[in-house]
Order: C-alpha cells, then sequence, then structure tokens
C-alpha cells in the first residue's frame, strides 16, 4: 500500500514548505490540504513547477463534515495515514484589547480545528505513524504570567476534555470581563494575540495527553504525536523582523514528520530547533 502524508491549510507559508520537503523525503504520497479550492490547486501547481506532484484536497478544519471526507478518502485510497501535520492556523492582531469575537474565532481555528482533525484521524493512523501540531513558543508567554491558580489548572490538565475546559474557559473571561478574576494574564505585549498564544498553548497541551491515548492501546505501535515550533518565520502571518524563510520555518516540523521508527522521544513532547523543550520555557522571542 503507498503511504500518505496530510499537511493542513498548506496553500501557502510554513505549511507549503513542508509540503515541499515532504514530497522530496518522503516516500509516498503528499497531500496538499487547504479550504480553498483553488488556492490549493494554485499551491499544487507551483510545486509542479518544481517537478513535485503533491495531491490536493479540500480541508477546512473548522468544518467537520469537510474534514470526515478527507478522513474517508485516506481510508479508502491509502487504507490509513502516515504522516498528520497539523499546519493550519490563524492570527488576528487584536490591538489595545482582545474583543470576545476574536478570542472565539482565534481558539475555535487554532485550537478546535486543530483537535478536530486530530480526533477524526487518530483513528485511522498506520502504525509508525507520525503526527506534528504546529504549535508556538509563545504559548509560553501566557502561562508564565497567569496567577499560581490557573498555572495549577494548566498543569493539572490530563485529559482533553480538562484541556478544552480551559479554552473555553478563557474564551467565556474575555466576554464576560473576568480576565483577571480567573487568573489569566491581562498585560501581553499590545504585538501579541492573547487568543493565539493560548490556542497554541491548548496544541502544546493536547500532544502528551494524545499521546497517551495512543500508548493505551498496545495494539498501535510506534505512533509519535508531537508538537512543535517553527520559530518566527516570514509569511503572511508574521511580518517582523529576523523571520526565516518557509523553508528555514519547515525545518523542524519536517524533521518531527520524518522521524525514523522507533525512536524513544520526542514522544508528546515540544521540538524547537530540532530539540526537546519543555513549551513553559520556551523564550518569548521565539526564534
Ligand atoms: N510564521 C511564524 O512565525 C510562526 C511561528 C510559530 C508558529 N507558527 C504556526 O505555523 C503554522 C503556519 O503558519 P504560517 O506562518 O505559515 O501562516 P500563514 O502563512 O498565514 O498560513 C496559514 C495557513 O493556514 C490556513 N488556514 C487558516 N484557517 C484555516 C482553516 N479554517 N482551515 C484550513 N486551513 C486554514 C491558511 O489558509 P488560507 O490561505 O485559506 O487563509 C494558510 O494556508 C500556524 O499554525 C502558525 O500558528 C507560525
Amino acid at each position: 500500500m503507498v503511504k500518505v502524508a496530510l499537511v493542513t491549510g498548506s496553500n501557502k507559508g510554513i505549511g507549503y514548505a513542508i509540503v515541499r520537503g515532504l514530497c522530496k523525503q518522503f516516500d509516498g504520497d503528499v497531500i496538499l490540504a487547504a479550504r480553498d479550492g483553488s488556492r490549493g490547486l494554485a499551491a499544487v501547481s507551483s510545486l509542479e513547477k518544481e517537478g513535485l506532484h503533491p495531491k490536493f484536497h479540500q480541508l477546512d478544519i473548522t468544518n467537520q463534515e469537510s474534514i470526515d471526507q478527507l478522513k474517508v478518502f485516506i481510508a479508502e485510497t491509502y487504507g490509513g495515514l502516515d504522516v498528520l501535520v497539523n499546519n493550519a492556523g490563524m492570527f488576528v492582531p487584536p490591538g489595545d484589547k482582545e474583543s470576545a469575537e476574536v478570542a472565539k474565532t482565534t481558539i475555535r481555528v487554532n485550537y478546535f480545528g486543530t483537535l478536530a482533525v486530530l480526533q477524526t484521524m487518530m483513528p485511522i493512523l498506520n502504525s509508525g505513524a507520525r503526527v506534528v501540531n504546529l504549535a508556538g513558543g509563545l504559548a509560553s508567554v501566557v502561562f508564565r504570567k497567569s496567577s499560581p491558580a490557573r498555572k495549577k489548572v494548566i498543569c493539572d490538565a490530563a485529559s482533553v476534555h480538562d484541556v478544552t475546559d480551559v479554552m473555553n474557559n478563557y474564551v467565556q473571561s474575555v466576554k464576560d470581563g473576568v480576565l483577571e478574576q480567573e487568573g489569566w494574564p491581562v498585560d501581553i505585549p499590545k504585538m501579541m494575540s492573547p487568543a493565539y498564544c493560548i490556542g497554541k498553548m491548548g496544541i502544546n497541551m493536547l500532544s502528551p495527553i494524545t499521546q497517551k491515548m495512543i500508548d493505551a492501546d498496545t495494539s498501535r505501535s510506534d505512533i509519535l504525536i508531537n508538537a512543535c515550533c517553527p520559530g518566527a518565520t516570514s509569511t503572511d502571518m508574521y511580518r517582523g523582523p529576523g523571520g526565516k524563510t518557509i523553508d528555514e520555518g519547515a525545518d523542524t516540523p519536517l524533521y518531527v514528520a520524518l522521524l525514523p521508527p522507533n525512536v524513544p522521544e520526542p514522544r508528546g513532547q515540544h521540538v524547537f530547533q530540532r530539540k526537546i523543550l519543555e513549551w513553559m520555557k520556551h523564550g518569548p522571542s521565539c526564534k
């Protein structure tokens, strides 16, 4: 059976470069998934000009029907999934104060969308599969600035349900204007979106939890689920100084996606610059 890799939100940016790298290094088909058909097909034809042959499939990570359709396609065509890169994400710089709408939308895409893809695809992961969740070092900033009580809730989260509760608490706290009472930081630098950081924190929290879920099923061997940070990379999302090229940004995600068989780690961990790092200790500059 032909192996298959899936990269979400890969019509541009780091995801596009991950597809390019997988087309060169992965022994199987590579699915370039995009929510918009014309943007996805344009990205495929651009890579074809380099002699690469990714396959396009539509995927909106906020639409369960769209995720289910892709799962059925992969299961029927390939019998299972070998590499899943949860790359799709969004960032709305909030300015002075984050609106409830921005918080809700950002968490809906970055946390709930990623979670929906992960949970839908987990049952069809083949033995030896690699899952990479694009998180970010900025998650550490909100953690460090949270109250001791909030930090304890974050550290004690032991199930997907617990992580989802943390995400919902943040969205509700913005809506109700009770961030401080709930232990969330209110002094995040203006250029950063707190909801972006918190959604990415959720992604970091999910990786060890979902790894444990997989490990509990002894019939499924050598599946690795890790989070990683690509580092500040010049894309439509990040236009600040000192950004890496998209191919440089894709380096760590590709490293995690292509981990050889039976490596002991990284396993449910956070990887930055090809090295394991506790996400809470990640530097705020994410370089
Ligand atoms: N760039 C950085 O410095 C940096 C640092 C740390 C982490 N990251 C993470 O790396 C990942 C890629 O970021 P990037 O900088 O390459 O961003 P980007 O250039 O803005 O690309 C984001 C991709 O996600 C897609 N997307 C957004 N919402 C989607 C949805 N609902 N369903 C499916 N796809 C959706 C976008 O599609 P459209 O074109 O249709 O909008 C686009 O293809 C993100 O998860 C980001 O948080 C980036």
